[in-house]
């Protein structure tokens, strides 16, 4: 039975009536932080107390919410997070999200930890738009021989990026997904890397035991620069917080910094991105496009981010609230209306298009 989704006026209401239709393990793996969930409210309420010091009388009847995202023209400054098991929403799983993004017009990041795999989402996504963009998000796990095949089977696939995690020497501890005895649920596989000899993640409970075998807690820079030279595609850092950490990833060859804390996922207590976002901005001084995730829920968010200079945000959740809600036609309704906010936002701001978006409009 469809969903009538003309009553869903924000990505909220998508939200609301997700944590009601899912079942307990995959919503509370969804809508989990780190421990006391701190950063993951914050990461929301700090957006919220950014005030937008609009101008007036600038003829805005001529507006555009193209954007540049790296190196190419997108729909809006949007990006679709990576989220792992997304057919733990929908059926259909990422393969919706890959035709909702395409048809958007963003680029879809798809995550390592995906339900799908990344011939078939791209097949999906090109399908509707051959121009389609599809960055693959990467883990570095202690299987290097696994990284460097993903890292090429992403290319083959024509993915235009990867996207390195950095944020997760080890899985941030969600109490949720304790309770729950979070496993990956019978007949869905992590496709891109199986639990080597064994069925994927059956075993354990909560994401340490189900997943460990997909991080590495010794990471270095080395790392990165060792996955920087085995191929040929840009590499972004995604879960960068300090400004060094930003200008080390951009002067060790690094395309693009995700500013992000993974959604509160990981180290509870760490800074809302939006807080983080200017002092990675500053350290990365122009030299590579600064993007942010979390907690971006508004089109006034995405104003907020670029205002602060990033060049693009991404959404994590309300991707997955829309798939749990109507699947592909869900996703789509998720960011028409961001795209439609984001619109309204512009032109109540006395701006034409992201151009516009200047650093005054927080600080006049
Ligand atoms: C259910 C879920 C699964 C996620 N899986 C991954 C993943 O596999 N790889 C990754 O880099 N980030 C992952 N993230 C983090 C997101 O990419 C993104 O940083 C975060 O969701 C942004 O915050 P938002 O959900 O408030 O938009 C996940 C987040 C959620 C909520």
């Amino acid at each position: 039975m469809s969903v009538d989704l003309s009553p869903f006026t924000s990505l909220d209401e998508f939200e609301r009536h997700a944590l009601e239709v899912l079942p307990a393990m995959p919503r509370d793996y969804y809508r989990s932080g780190a421990w006391a969930e701190v950063t993951l409210r914050e990461n929301r309420a700090a957006w919220e107390r950014l005030r937008i010091w609009y101008r007036v009388m600038r003829d805005v009847s001529d507006r555009s919410t193209r954007a540049e995202v790296m190196g190419r023209s997108a729909a809006m400054p949007v990006c679709v997070a990576p989220t792992a098991l997304q057919r733990m929403a929908h059926p259909d799983g990422e393969l919706a999200t890959a035709r909702a993004s395409a048809a958007a017009g963003v680029p879809m990041i798809l995550s390592s930890l995906s339900s799908t795999s990344v011939e078939d989402v791209r097949a999906a996504a090109t399908a509707v738009d051959p121009a389609a963009r599809t960055w693959m998000q990467m883990y570095i796990g202690r299987d290097r021989g696994m990284v460097r095949a993903l890292a090429q089977r992403a290319h083959a696939a024509g993915c235009d990026a990867l996207v390195l995690t950095v944020d997760t020497p080890t899985w941030g501890i969600r109490e949720r997904d304790i309770r729950n005895h979070f496993r990956v649920p019978e007949g869905m596989r992590i496709v891109h890397l199986e639990r080597p000899g064994g069925p994927t993640g059956h075993a354990g409970s909560g994401i340490h035991e189900a997943l460990s075998w997909t991080i590495d807690a010794s990471l270095t820079w080395r790392d990165f620069e060792w996955l920087r030279d085995s191929t040929p595609l840009p590499v972004l850092l995604k879960g960068v917080c300090r400004a060094e950490d930003a200008a080390r990833g951009v002067e060790l060859g690094a395309q693009g910094i995700l500013v992000s804390n993974h959604g509160g996922r990981q180290l509870d207590g760490a800074p809302a991105t939006v807080d983080a976002l200017p002092h990675c901005v500053d350290a990365v001084a122009g030299r590579v496009p600064v993007l942010v995730d979390g907690g971006v829920r508004r089109g006034t968010d995405v104003l907020r981010a670029l205002a602060l200079g990033a060049q693009a945000v991404c959404v994590g959740r309300p991707i997955l609230w829309g798939l749990a809600t109507a699947g592909e036609p869900g996703v789509a309704k998720v960011l028409a209306l961001l795209q439609h906010e984001f619109d309204v936002t512009l032109a109540l701001a006395g701006c034409s298009g992201v151009d516009d978006a200047t650093a005054d409009l927080l600080r006049p």
